[in-house]
């Protein structure tokens, strides 16, 4: 790019030259869905499940689409797990930052906490809590986040279930991500 800031320190740096670089960060953003698209894509790889990661993410989508979801949940059932791709130690939270300034504070809670919910299915045969998701029981967002993983989660693992592609959730992804972000500082 042509235009750079003369700064070599934020301390230093005017407003004009902000200005720079907020321009150039608009544009970044009206790339976002491409790229949120490209790093599922990536998800179409070798799996120890009998679906890919990506089919995992388009079997849960579906079936949050077919139980009446609104659009953006259904984009957050896709997006769930896509922090596994750079982040599979604290996936949950690397999705819910991803879509925090564009959904609500319910879908948003449910993502961040699906992992922890989703160890009601697992933790047992590691001597674990299954329960320990029972924390939150009081929290106006537990049940949300329980039938997230029962009825669209933990059970989207079928090769024989009929999902969508990618294709079919493309236009919820991108209309998601032209929204305007909230403020998330
Ligand atoms: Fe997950
Ligand atoms: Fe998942």
């Amino acid at each position: 790019m042509d235009d750079k800031v003369s700064f070599t320190a934020m301390e230093h740096a005017q407003r004009a030259e902000y200005d720079l670089v907020f321009a150039h960060d608009e544009a970044n953003i009206a790339l976002q869905a491409d790229k949120v698209l490209d790093w599922l894509a990536i998800m179409e790889g070798d799996s120890p499940y009998r679906i890919s990661r990506l089919q995992h993410c388009l079997q849960t989508a579906t079936r949050a689409q077919r139980d009446g979801a609104d659009d953006e949940t259904v984009v957050c059932a896709l997006l769930h797990d896509i922090g596994d791709v750079l982040a599979p130690a604290n996936h949950s939270q690397v999705a819910a930052a991803l879509l925090r300034p564009y959904v609500s504070e319910k879908n948003y809670w449910v993502v961040l906490h699906h992992g922890l919910f989703q160890g009601y299915y697992w933790l047992q045969h590691y001597d674990k809590d299954p329960d320990s998701r029972d924390r939150y029981r009081e929290h106006p967002y537990y049940q949300a986040c329980v039938d997230f993983c029962a009825n669209w989660d933990q059970c989207s693992f079928d090769p024989d279930y009929p999902t969508e592609p990618l294709s079919h959730f493309e236009p919820l992804v991108r209309a998601l991500f032209a929204k305007t972000p909230a403020e998330t500082l």
